[in-house]
């Protein structure tokens, strides 16, 4: 798979290793930055990111921030992502079995380097269930962003 990954600088000091272990799963990675603790603002990040998957060029993205909150608050905004803030594997997992999640978002200040390559892993190497009222209740998520929920 292509994965996105961006952050800002409460994320970046863990952005190299969480692409180094992306690519070692054997996925090609597209940085969008930020690329250095130089303090910056999330929405730019997690938009950049957002368009990747929206255009079709990465499948699945990650964002780091502080807590994680910022990024995905700010990539929920965008029509067809669903993006989840997770700190703990099962939900990394369930995100994208159940809510079809494109996007993973963690906090530098709240998981450690070892908790966030875990993530990454649940998350990616998770599948969608793609049947019953899972899809149901996905294509109620896009009922919502076209105003008709
Ligand atoms: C930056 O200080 C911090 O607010 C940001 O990384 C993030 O945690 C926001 O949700």
């Amino acid at each position: 798979m292509k994965i996105v990954v961006g952050c800002d600088h409460a994320g970046y000091d863990i952005k190299d290793a969480v692409i180094a272990h992306i690519k070692e799963k054997g996925h090609d990675v597209i940085d969008v930055g930020t690329y250095s603790t130089a303090s910056c603002h999330y929405p730019v990040y997690a938009s950049a990111a957002c368009e990747k998957i929206l255009s079709g060029e990465a499948e699945l993205g990650i964002l780091i921030c502080g807590t994680g909150i910022g990024m995905s608050i700010a990539a929920n905004k965008h029509d067809g992502i669903r993006a989840a803030c997770c700190s703990d594997c099962f939900s990394a997992r369930l995100t994208r079995e159940h809510n079809d999640a494109n996007m993973l978002c963690f906090g530098q200040r709240v998981v450690g380097i070892g908790l966030a390559l875990d993530l990454v892993d649940a998350f990616l190497d998770a599948t969608y269930a793609n049947s019953g009222n899972h899809i149901t209740r996905v294509a109620m998520l896009k009922d919502i962003e076209e105003g008709k929920l």
